[in-house]
């Protein structure tokens, strides 16, 4: 075991003393979710617990009725708790707004009357936000799980073609966007991006009615009769103090979809529940970070993925925080942005990503000398696995040796954190790199290939053996591909065995340990964002000189991993540099810059099985220098040699 770190007196470790609490947790784990269910305010509490009868469909809370609006707004509202910040938004122009829970309760019940009366948006609608981080993203999402519908945020900075695939998808109607953000000084036009989103979905078959457009910028778009109108023009229809009543949702309803990548080409709508999600949340935002009254609490992620649903809207809102919604790059105009907003608002948590902390890492020290860093006492990350220099650099010149370091693992599936230290139960003695243990309630396990569990120091498979109810509830319009994904690698149906298969590898040590070792899917984590190699595959071969292509992760010291295209092309194309900006353009095009390759590759040959399969293991092994391995299914041993050769070539140029 590690020494212990000198935290100040609160977060002494004591291992047992969190043991103690894991493992009563896990004796009666119905009780256990029973009991911190009740924190919260239901309309109507539940028959049962959780309902096991038709696995992997587990259902929580059954019976319950609530909305996740109670918990955010209304309960604060009437108290003199109304009166705290519940953002403090700073756009990346310097401007900045305060905004109350009571003013937010104000414009949540305004939006909400908006959506149903103006707009007609109904109980079960889907409804899709695109939307830069400005304080009528939550508003939105908050207003439309207030009437019942359903939300699916798509990040800003997917491209038109990946927006308009989640419009269909989710079959949306109605799309609230704004006419652009900045972005390091330069405007991005979202509404232009709508526009084409609406039509590639139109002549996909779905029809957007209305577009509700957020005046970021100076207005300067163009408005389609009819169809799109400004949000500002609307809400100062609506009446000044209306007030719309919390639509009674089933537990088992649908709070919100999120999109995220797996290892085909078709994004996963995945579906939260609004009891379970609303539960685990809240108890899990309490664990990470021990939120106190007075705090000022600052996730920096983006609002577009799982994080920010959960640890910028949802759970701190419903733990009355205090949190910095910060518009802008991590490095934009400085790269002290960040930290000069934790001192200018004395921000006490703070949580981000191995990518953003590598990236101001990189810049020197000399950014973080001069700021006062001192309001700040528990430090997160998310997203991707830490290292540990990394981790020792985050916990000595940002945490002055006196943070714990929260090192959350969990997915867009499992709605919060899984494994991570727990300050606010009992902090355990922290190792830089390891995302520690279990939260309570999850029973996580590291397994071989065959099902039985590693050996310490052995590495197997991250599994999870019981269901939590921040769980998914699916995949949306796909339940088939629920089960498979996810139930099937692991489970014995006809033994009643099912188990969770997240597709990491992780290690546990001697103390029990667990360590991230990274995806065991095609899936890479490019600057902690999930992106499939498929998607990223189909998006290149729309390029009409290229036949085939092979994506695979290549290790980058700062966004952990970026992807390599290696391609063929079509008969009468020659490679060319040219060309390869060309495909890397498709790429941004096709699915957002996010998404560019690093480099792209021209072969003669992919190496590929006799059946056709890209055998992409190949590509990865001579990326990292390992052995190639067994390569007797080849249906052309020759591609080796060429690929070898590209793939030396490309190293040097890294
Ligand atoms: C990876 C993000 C190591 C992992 C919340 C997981 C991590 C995927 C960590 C989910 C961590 C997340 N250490 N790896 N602390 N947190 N991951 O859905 O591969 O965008 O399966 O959710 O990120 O990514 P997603």
């Amino acid at each position: 075991m590690t020494e212990a770190l000198p935290f100040d007196e609160r977060y002494i470790p004591s291992l047992n003393e969190y043991l103690q609490y894991y493992e009563k947790s896990l004796d009666d784990l119905e009780g256990f979710w029973d009991g911190n269910a009740r924190q919260l305010k239901w309309y109507r509490y539940w028959d049962v617990v959780l309902d096991r009868s038709n696995p992997p469909f587990y259902k929580w809370f059954v019976g319950g009725e609530t909305n996740i609006n109670l918990n955010a707004l209304d309960r604060w509202v009437g108290t003199s708790l109304e009166n705290r910040v519940a953002y403090y938004w700073v756009g990346e122009d310097g401007s900045r707004r305060t905004i109350s829970y009571r003013e937010l309760f104000r414009e949540v019940n305004r939006f909400s009357f908006v959506l149903k009366e103006f707009i007609g948006v109904g109980k079960g609608d889907t409804v899709t936000l695109y939307l830069p981080m400005i304080p009528e993203l939550p508003i939105s999402m908050l207003s439309i799980a207030r009437i019942g519908a359903i939300h699916s945020v798509v990040f800003s900075g997917f491209s038109s073609a990946a927006l308009a695939e989640r419009i269909v998808d989710a079959e949306s109607k109605v799309v609230v966007t704004a006419d652009g953000f900045y972005r390091r000084g330069n405007i991005i036009n979202l509404k232009e991006r709508v526009d084409e989103a609406v039509a590639m979905a139109r002549d996909r078959g779905v029809d957007v009615e209305k577009v509700i457009v957020v005046k970021r910028l100076d207005g300067n778009v163009k408005m389609h009769m009819n169809r799109d109108y400004w949000y500002h023009e609307l809400m100062a229809e609506a009446p000044q103090k209306v007030y719309v009543p919390p639509e009674k949702m089933k537990s088992t309803d649908i709070l919100f979809i999120l999109y995220t990548s797996g290892t085909t080409g078709k994004p996963k709508g995945i579906m939260h529940s609004v009891g379970g999600y609303m539960t685990y949340i809240y108890n899990v935002f309490k664990w990470n970070w021990d939120p106190r009254p007075e705090d000022i609490y600052w996730c920096a992620a983006d609002i577009g993925w799982i994080t920010g649903h959960t640890y910028i809207v949802y759970g701190p809102l419903m733990h009355n925080m205090t949190s910095i919604m910060y518009e802008g790059a991590p490095d934009y105009p400085k790269p002290d942005i960040i930290w000069r907003i934790v001192e200018e608002y004395g921000v006490n948590t703070f949580y981000t990503s191995p990518t953003l902390l590598r990236l101001l890492r990189k810049y020197g020290d000399k950014w973080i000398e001069n700021v006062d860093l001192s309001s700040l006492r528990i430090l997160g990350t998310v997203g991707e696995p830490i290292n540990p220099d990394v981790w020792k650099w985050y916990y000595e010149k940002i945490g002055r040796n006196a943070c714990p370091i929260v090192d959350t693992w969990w997915q867009t599936e499992t709605g919060a954190a899984m494994l991570s230290p727990a300050p606010g139960i009992a902090l355990v003695p922290l190792k830089p790199g390891s995302a520690t243990l279990p939260l309570p309630g999850i029973v996580a396990d590291v397994i071989k290939e065959d099902g039985s569990r590693s050996e310490p120091g052995e590495k197997g498979y991250l599994v999870v053996k019981e269901p939590w109810p921040g769980m998914l509830m699916g995949i949306w319009g796909d339940p088939d591909r629920y089960i498979n994904t996810y139930w099937s690698r692991f489970s014995d149906p006809e033994k009643g065995i099912w188990i969770y298969y997240p597709a990491d590898y992780a290690v546990r040590d001697s103390d029990g340990y667990f360590w991230i070792l990274g995806r065991a899917d095609e899936v890479l984590k490019i600057a902690g964002h999930r992106i499939g190699t498929i998607e990223l595959e189909d998006a290149i071969i729309t390029h009409p000189a290229v036949s085939e292509a092979a994506v695979v992760g290549a290790p980058d010291p700062v966004k952990g991993e970026l992807p390599i295209a290696v391609v063929t092309l079509k008969e009468g194309y020659t490679p060319s540099e040219e060309l390869a900006e060309e495909i890397k353009e498709t790429v941004r095009r096709v699915i957002g810059p996010i998404a560019t390759p690093k480099k792209v590759v021209f072969v003669n040959k992919l190496p590929k099985t006799r059946s056709g399969k890209i055998m992409r293991r190949i590509i990865i092994a001579m990326l990292h220098d390992r052995p190639i391995g067994d390569t007797s299914t080849l249906e052309d041993p020759s591609a080796v040699e060429e690929l070898k050769e590209a793939i030396e070539s490309l190293k040097k140029s890294f």
